[in-house]
């Protein structure tokens, strides 16, 4: 298992946007979609290239294309945050739901939701803001894995250790991508010092 945790300036900034308790819906919808792309950047470093000759207006050169299939399965409904910006850097990515929601009391994550394309052979995006018990993406992963997806990486905008370490057992060939690496949970299962609850913030559903 690895953990990647965004090291630039601009995250930095915007993650310190997102945790304000002031920050609007319509503001938090933005910055996460920045966020996400720098994620997102950060996440698919590893896709597959393959060389071919191209013609430039002047001659002939050698040119590194994408050669490799990339698949997003964001996790609702929070991930929706992150699917624009995977769009918006590879137009022709195949996408994925999982539907799932911690239950109020136990925080254990319940699926309600899944519509899949073809990830075998593709590197498989799993997109989900919060990793806090790490019970939702755990159980995301195993769903992505029992069709086909090899090739997978987790990517969120806060991680508790609580969630990597459940990771990490469950799944220890998933690299994880975070913008940030929180201190703790609180009694609720909430993220301290994190930024609330992901999808009411972005949804105005507080
Ligand atoms: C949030 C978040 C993750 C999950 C993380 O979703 O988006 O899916 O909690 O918690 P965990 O690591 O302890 O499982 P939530 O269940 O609140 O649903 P929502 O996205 O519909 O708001
Ligand atoms: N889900 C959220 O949206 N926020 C948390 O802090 C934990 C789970």
């Amino acid at each position: 298992m690895s953990l990647t945790v965004l090291d630039h300036p601009l995250s930095r900034h915007l993650i310190q946007v997102l945790r304000r308790v002031d920050t609007p819906p319509v503001e938090f919808r933005t910055v996460s979609r920045t966020l996400s792309t720098l994620l997102i950047y950060e996440a698919t470093r590893e896709l597959r290239l393959r060389h071919e000759t191209i013609q430039t207006p002047l001659e002939s050169t050698d040119a590194d294309v994408l050669a490799q299939g990339l698949a997003v399965v964001p996790v609702l409904r929070a991930g929706l945050a992150m699917l624009e910006s995977a769009l918006g850097l590879f137009p022709d990515v195949a996408v994925g739901y999982v539907g799932l929601e911690r239950d109020h009391t136990t925080a254990v994550a319940h699926s309600y939701y899944c519509k899949l394309p073809t990830l075998a052979g593709r590197m498989t995006l799993c997109c989900d803001p919060m990793l806090a018990t790490g019970g939702s993406a755990s159980q995301a992963l195993t769903v992505l894995k029992a069709n086909g997806a090899e090739d997978l990486r987790m990517v969120c905008v806060v991680a508790a250790p609580e969630g990597v370490a459940q990771i990490e057992r469950d799944h220890p060939d998933v690299p994880i991508f975070a913008a940030a690496l929180d201190r703790q949970l609180d009694s609720r299962k909430y993220i301290l010092p994190g930024l609330g609850d992901f999808g009411d913030r972005l949804y105005g559903t507080m």
